[in-house]
């Protein structure tokens, strides 16, 4: 249980939220053209609770015949209604399902922190109502997109296959789905396969909405599943976040084919502070930007370059506050940093962990106390660390920051640069014009400035070099899922 013994001799009480509420079916299907079926491949996987080991529901696991099915299910969704309905009224159904999502609100924050292991503060304040803000920011594009791209004729694509991963798992549904449909397609969407169920939740929820059938497919399974639909001969454009080894690969499956595609990989984003910032918003900005969602964040500033004057005075108060930090049950209220999302994913973590230490790095981990089932990471710091090292250059996507300490501006800028990766970065001072060559020097898709990690769905989002191909978000993930065309706007 996450019970913090200040010196002062207080303690959080347990405020976990109910689960009475929360319904999850012990099976289920795959959802194509409207309702729930069987998988022909017969095989079912379970989904199980990182925070406590158990499983919590056993879902399908689609072969190719079913993502076949699926396909055509979205290609007769488009070809007998989504392309027959007026733009408004596609705009009209994406506004019922955000309603909808914010009415069920807690219903879906709950099963998130169940399946993925999350804090509740998180899905319930972040996740969810961002979902959520997705479908309501792009339900008001449906019928606007004439105005959004003047002096040409906007077509959608057609079927889309989404292929998304497991640590923010319904907002990256909605960050899919959303664009997807106000611009005219049908999806195939697959989740990943440790945290299934909000999307199939969000299957029942479309249902409920009286979306024409096939215009969204949820199908679960593998890595298996997700190659079988960025290989089928009707899917129109595939969009991909997950890991830079597998959008490479299949980066590689789609030469030759003729398909639209993006593709949204990792990160190593640096946070830098300057001497001159604030420096106790900023050591609240570096827990957030890598302590949040235990750092299974692409985006997340899982570097810090600190300026080396103020470097002892940042990682002194950075200890401090990890010292404070609850790690522990996903539903309490007052944990900060919940379970590690697969058994998986912390075997990958410790392999990091260790990998550090050999590579001559010092490891400081925070002594909060952690439960004894499930898979927990107390926040970790790597000193001592150098440009070369590969964890200073490897995605940990865990609870694990990497310090580095820089002279001069032109040292902090060369050394943010310096990883495979571009998709975001932070920096802290008090100085506009030091923000604005920063931003302008850094190359990565977001910055921020004296914050970290705020999402809206009004920005566009992705990466440079190898964190991936595209942008989605805002007007520009408006052009990923429509062809462009010279001409009058109609
Ligand atoms: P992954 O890239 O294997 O999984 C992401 C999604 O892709 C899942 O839905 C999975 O089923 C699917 N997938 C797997 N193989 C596929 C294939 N050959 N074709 C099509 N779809 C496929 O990521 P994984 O193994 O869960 O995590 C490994 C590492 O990847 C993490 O440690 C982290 O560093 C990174 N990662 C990055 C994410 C990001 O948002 N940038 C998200 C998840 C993981
Ligand atoms: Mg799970």
């Amino acid at each position: 249980m996450s019970k913090l013994q200040f010196d002062g001799g207080w303690e959080y009480a347990p405020a976990p939220e109910s689960t009475d509420h929360i319904e999850v079916n012990e099976r289920y299907g795959l959802f194509i053209g409207g309702e729930f079926v069987e998988p022909a491949s017969g095989e079912y996987f379970a989904t199980t609770n990182p925070a406590t080991e158990q499983q919590l529901s056993s879902v399908a696991a689609a072969g190719t015949e079913d993502v076949d099915r699926a396909v055509r299910a979205a290609r007769n969704g488009y070809d007998k209604y989504w392309s027959k309905l007026s733009a408004a009224d596609r705009g009209k159904y994406i506004f019922r399902i955000a309603r909808m999502l914010q009415e069920r609100a807690r219903e879906f924050a709950v099963i998130e922190s169940l399946d993925g292991g999350k804090p509740i503060r998180e899905s319930r304040d972040i996740d969810i109502p961002l979902a959520a803000a997705h479908f309501f920011y792009y339900a008001g594009w449906a019928d606007k997109l004439d105005y959004a791209y003047p002096g040409r004729n906007v077509r959608p694509l057609g079927v889309a296959g989404q292929i998304i991963p497991w640590n923010f798992p319904l907002l990256m549904a909605a960050w899919k789905i959303a664009p997807a449909l106000a611009c005219g397609n049908t999806v195939v969407l697959k989740p990943a396969e440790t945290t299934p169920l909000t999307a199939l939740k969000l299957a029942e929820l479309v249902r409920d909405a009286d979306l024409p059938p096939g215009v969204v497919n949820i199908v679960t399974g593998a890595g298996d599943t997700g190659a079988a639909i960025v290989d089928h001969g009707d899917v129109d454009k595939v969009a991909f976040t997950g890991s830079t080894a597998v959008g490479r690969a299949i980066m590689e499956r789609l030469a030759g084919q003729d398909k639209k595609y993006t593709l949204e990989l990792g990160g190593k984003a640096a946070n830098i502070i300057f001497a001159d910032a604030a420096i106790d918003q900023a050591v609240e900005g570096i827990v957030n930007g890598i302590f949040f969602n235990q750092g299974h964040v692409c985006c997340a500033g899982s570097r810090l370059l600190v300026q080396e004057s103020v470097a002892d005075e940042v990682i002194a108060k950075l200890r401090d506050r990890m010292e404070t930090l609850i790690v522990g049950d996903p539903l309490d209220k007052n944990t900060d940093i919940g379970a590690i999302n697969s058994a998986a994913q912390l075997e990958r973590i410790e392999h990091y962990l260790k990998l550090g230490r050999s590579e001559g790095a010092d490891v400081y981990q925070s002594s909060v106390p952690v439960p004894k089932q499930g898979y927990w990471c107390r926040p970790t710091l790597f000193t001592g660390v150098s440009q070369s090292n590969r964890v200073v250059q490897e995605e940990i996507f865990g609870p694990v920051l990497a310090i580095q300490t820089f002279r001069t501006f032109g040292e902090a800028l060369e050394k943010a640069n310096n990883t495979p990766y571009g998709l975001s970065g932070g920096v802290w001072t008090d100085k506009g014009a030091k923000i604005f060559r920063m931003t302008q020097g850094i190359r990565a898709g977001v910055v921020w400035a004296n914050t970290f990690n705020k999402f809206d769905p009004t920005s566009p989002f992705g990466g440079y070099k190898e964190s991936g191909v595209g942008r989605e978000g805002g007007l520009h993930g408006l052009s990923a899922y429509l062809d462009l065309v010279a001409g009058e706007a109609a």
